[in-house]
């Protein structure tokens, strides 16, 4: 073996999510009870029964690691939910179990080739779990002493550390001050330092220290100081993707990379040592492969070349589930002139699950726009919210939805604490939805640019226009 194989030691989450209302943000799961049947309003969620409960069942089959190298199509109109469904999934799969999530699009923008954007997706969708033995420091401090040179660009000091047992006094270099300073660890702290990635963690303070003067959070937590040796051997657990180690391991790339987010192309023959490596730390008893799950967004967006690179993925050994959406009808597949159901590929169609989702009834979309104003802190009065209703249902869920934070506005600007109807006929004037959009173009005849696309331009560029949704 030519390289050293390492899994790294960090653990690592995808920073995806983020703390801004965003359109699924009111999505917390898929909201079905422990038969997996799917409750009326719940975790988010409101109606799409059928599609919902099929998402439990395939997540149920996930989590007992029954389904793998399986792959799933959320395929109906524009604003069912196909999206949101998957990000219900994605919530319910437990922090272990690697969820990726892509739009089709992405793979042809990245610095790299599109199968290698799509094998970076599919390995890491699929996890690692790892037992290692490691050795740590753990104890109470004592003291931490830190000596600054003049220019204060090195610094060096002590660590003094006890168990009920014992003392010790530890040198420190620059790096484990300020891994100390960062975790604002003072004397009194019970610390665990993890020796080979230099990681400190505070477990608590220790009792004896409980009646410092000092000024403590009321979320203090006291713990005992341990008792025996300081150095210790632990077992501990973390799960890696396996597109983590590739970077991790790949020497032009290196450990920071995976922060950010640059990660190029990695070798093949990077990538079959890692699997031969993986597969001996299996048979050991070292690891154990979760298969997690992929989600392609508007997988029509995929062309030819990407679809039959996804057969073949699927049928490998390490493949995850792979979750598709599309809106397509009968479409065009992407570079080629076929015409196909949702714009994939028969071969591809016939090993794949579809379960379909349905426009909503009234009273559903009423409930999805009252989730969202609690979601948005926006209070509509009952009128208002029953002509956005009405609204939704004439032009589309999104638009309704969309509209809501925009008639805040309107009311703000007149100082009401509630949005009214007068508010929301404003904001259905500022803004055009899309068949008004289209019935404005049409009046507009000529006074645009570049109205006119002919046939053939179309067919060669491939994909029509695309909403926007993510
Ligand atoms: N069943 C539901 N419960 C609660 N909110 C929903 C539900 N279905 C959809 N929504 C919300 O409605 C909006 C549109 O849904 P979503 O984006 O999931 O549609 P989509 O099927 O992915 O559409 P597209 O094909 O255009 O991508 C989102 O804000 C979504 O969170
Ligand atoms: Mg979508």
């Amino acid at each position: 073996m030519a390289t050293q194989i390492t899994a790294g030691t960090s653990e690592l989450r995808d920073i995806t999510k983020m703390e801004r209302i965003g359109a699924h943000s009111h999505v917390r799961g898929l909201g079905l009870d422990d038969r997996l049947e799917p409750r009326d309003n719940s975790q988010g969620m409101v109606g799409q029964g059928k599609a919902r409960k099929a998402a439990g069942m395939i997540l149920r089959m996930v989590q007992d690691g029954r389904i793998a190298g399986r792959a799933i199509l959320f395929a109906g109109p524009p604003s069912t939910g196909k999206t949101a469904i998957a990000l219900g999934m994605a919530q319910t799969l437990g922090q272990d179990v690697p969820f990726t999530m892509i739009a089709a699009s992405e793979v042809f923008s990245l610095s790299m080739s599109k199968t290698e954007a799509l094998t970076q997706a599919i390995r890491r969708s699929i996890g690692v779990r790892i037992r290692e033995e490691t050795e740590i420091i753990e104890g109470e401090v004592v003291e931490i002493q830190i000596d600054r040179s003049l220019t204060g660009a090195t610094k060096t000091g002590k660590l003094t550390i006890k168990t009920t047992d014992m003392e010790t006094i530890y040198d420190l270099g620059t790096k484990m001050i300020d891994a100390l300073s960062k975790e604002k660890v003072l004397a009194g702290d019970v610390i665990v330092i993890d020796k080979t990635s230099g990681k400190i963690s505070k477990l608590g303070r220790s009792f004896t220290r409980s009646r410092d003067y000092d000024a403590m959070g009321a979320d203090t937590k006291f713990v005992q100081c341990p008792e025996g040796e300081i150095q210790k051997r632990k077992e501990v657990v973390h799960t890696v993707s396996l597109h983590e180690i590739d970077v991790i391991n790949s020497r032009t790339q290196g450990f920071l990379a995976l922060f950010a987010g640059d990660t190029g192309e990695i070798k093949p023959e990077l990538r079959e040592q890692i699997n031969t490596k993986v597969a001996e730390w299996r048979e050991e008893g070292k690891a154990e492969i979760i298969p997690g799950v992929l989600f392609i967004d508007e997988v029509h967006m995929l062309d030819i070349e990407c679809f039959s690179f996804l057969n073949r993925a699927l049928e490998n050994e390490l493949s995850p589930l792979v979750i598709m959406a599309s809106n397509r009808g009968m479409s065009r597949i992407r570079g080629t002139n076929v015409r196909s159901p949702h714009g994939l590929p028969v071969d591809l169609l016939d090993r794949v699950l579809i379960v379909s989702t349905r426009p909503y009834s009234e009273e559903e979309i009423q409930q999805i726009i009252q989730i969202r104003c609690e979601e948005e802190d926006v209070t509509l009065t009952s009128d208002a919210l029953n002509v956005l209703t009405s609204m939704a249902s004439s032009t589309t869920l999104r638009y309704a939805l969309n509209l809501i934070s925009c008639a805040q506005m309107i009311s703000r600007k007149r100082k009401a604490e509630q949005v009214g109807v007068e508010d929301l006929r404003r904001a259905y004037t500022y803004f055009m939805d899309e068949k008004r959009s289209v019935q404005w173009l049409k009046e507009q005849q000529g006074s645009l640019v570049f109205e006119e696309i002919s046939v053939s331009t179309t067919a060669e560029k491939g994909g029509a226009a695309d909403t926007m949704e993510t």
